[in-house]
């Protein structure tokens, strides 16, 4: 990732006409955004063929003007426009125009420029990167519990950003504590989106790299319209593939939204087609699959329907090498915190049975990775899998205990991580290298210190480190596949590349 062009924002650009013209310096004008733009893959479901982006941004509702978004794919191309820049308006008591252009005819795997104009001067500008060809290696991080406007966690997204990643995922609790618009602006957007790259301030992330993120308990934290009438923004501020099992408000395993008829009708207008259905999606990352899925206790993932959408959507992928799933609560957890919240298990056997490889996960908020394990549920007499109110899970365990990441670097079973360590309060740091009070299934514990997971594949070589708020490494592990690449290069690139 390429340090983000110096922005050539509106006041710099009038600042610099009136030093020509040897006139006062006039005020610097306000920002014309509410929200700085920001990368997103957009929904894949009317493939053009070209790969897809999208620039998302915010902008008062009363500013008026013309906008324009224009591109380019190296400094020898020309600006192109975009084909249509409009706003559409989010009414309530802090109405606003929430932009989402498409940005046209990218190659795959290359890095491009983009420019954002108003009244023909340009107020903003990035450089971006499309998604890896299948032939391409990359670099992704994944956090979570993150948003939360602490130190911690603008010293991860600092961190996240000197990786060099060429997108990174969230695993859920994008932002406290309820999920709603106005958190996003707070903890959120000015973090991951900051016009410097310090430990201080994070980062401009989003602006130049892709994001995806599955929807955590405090995303999904406010269904009370009256309330908070600014919530599900994750279903606004997201813009990612469409392809889920729900696509309609008020069905099981959907969130169910509480507000006066008119409200109702008038929000779920607002998310449009988002909601319910981003709760759930998958795409395709170079040689990866990615699905990402919705854990929270309003969704029984022992239901038929969703099972068999979950496999049909891992089957789906033969040509990916590696499969990935992403989601908030993690079903083989050795914290105390949330030790109980185990619903995700029942569906452990569709994992290993669709051949997904690693599953990323959130909620406990600190760093975990058990051994390769294979987990069948048992169901309670009563043939269901949870009694009222309780969501642990029984089972039986077959673990794998001779994979190091070092020495064996063939897993027989899925690896889970926890990355819940994204900035949120750490949860029991005393477990730390504490293995006593640690599940038989996790070999590595680390609950003292916030981090993220970055993670290196390169053809049938994939590379994990976990990586602390300080940049520092407490954790390494290489998973290699049948006729992996045994001279590989990787670990003699530049940067670890
Ligand atoms: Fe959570």
């Amino acid at each position: 990732m390429q340090e983000p062009f110096v922005l050539p924002k509106l006041g710099i650009v009038v600042l610099m006409l009136a030093g020509l013209l040897q006139l006062p310096s006039p005020t610097p004008p306000t920002s014309p955004f509410v929200v700085q733009p920001y990368l997103q893959l957009g929904d894949l479901s009317n493939l053009s063929p070209v790969e897809p982006v999208r620039l998302l941004w915010q902008a008062p509702s009363d500013s008026g003007g013309k906008w324009a978004v224009d591109v380019r794919q190296g400094e020898a191309d020309s600006w192109r426009p975009a084909v249509a820049v409009d706003g559409r308006l989010i009414p309530g008591d802090s109405p606003y125009r929430l932009f989402n252009v498409s940005l046209t005819r990218l190659r795959p795997g290359t890095e491009f420029d983009y420019r954002v104009s108003k009244d023909g001067v340009v107020v903003f500008s990035a450089r971006g990167k499309s998604r890896s060809a299948v032939d391409q290696p990359y670099r992704f991080v994944v956090t979570g519990d993150t948003g939360a406007d602490t130190p911690q966690e603008r010293r991860v997204v600092h961190q996240i950003y000197r990786a060099r990643p060429d997108f990174f995922a969230v695993a859920g609790d994008i932002v406290y504590s309820t999920g709603r618009m106005i958190e996003y602006r707070q903890k959120y957007f000015p973090v991951y989106n900051a016009d410097t790259a310090s430990p201080e301030t994070g980062a401009p992330l989003i602006r130049s790299r892709l994001s995806f993120a599955s929807v955590g308990n405090h995303d999904a934290g406010t269904s009370d319209l009256t309330r908070d009438p600014d919530g599900q923004a994750y279903y606004l501020n997201w813009s990612l593939p469409l392809n889920g099992p729900y696509g309609q408000a008020g069905l099981p395993n959907t969130q169910i939204l509480k507000g006066p008829p008119e409200a109702l009708k008038t929000h779920l207008g607002l998310l449009r087609s988002a909601f319910p259905r981003m709760a759930n999606f998958s795409l395709d990352y170079g040689n990866s699959h990615w699905t990402f899925i919705d854990s929270n206790t309003y969704v029984d993932w022992s239901d038929a329907y969703l099972r068999n959408w979950l496999a049909r959507d891992l089957a789906s992928a033969k040509a990916a090498v590696w499969k990935f799933v992403v989601f908030h609560h993690p079903p083989f957890n050795s914290s105390r915190a949330h030790f109980t919240e185990q619903q995700m298990r029942l569906v452990s056997d569709i994992f290993e049975h669709r051949g997904v490889d690693v599953v990323f996960a959130g909620h406990v908020h600190n760093y975990q990775r058990t051994k390769p394990l294979k987990f069948l549920a048992k169901p309670a007499p009563d043939r269901t899998f949870k009694s009222a109110g309780s969501y642990v899970i029984d089972g039986d365990f077959e673990i794998d205990d001779t994979f190091d990441g070092s020495t064996d670097t063939t897993p027989d079973g899925v690896l889970y991580i926890v990355t819940g360590a994204g900035g949120a309060g750490a949860y029991d740091p005393d477990q730390t290298d504490n293995t006593p009070t640690w599940q038989p299934f996790t070999q590595k514990l680390i609950s003292d210190t916030y981090s993220l997971t970055l993670v290196d594949v390169e053809g049938r070589l994939l590379r994990l480190r976990q990586v602390t708020e300080n940049g520092d490494e407490i954790d390494r592990i290489t998973i290699t596949k049948p006729n992996s690449l045994k001279d590989s290069t990787l670990s003699q690139k530049p940067n670890g590349r």
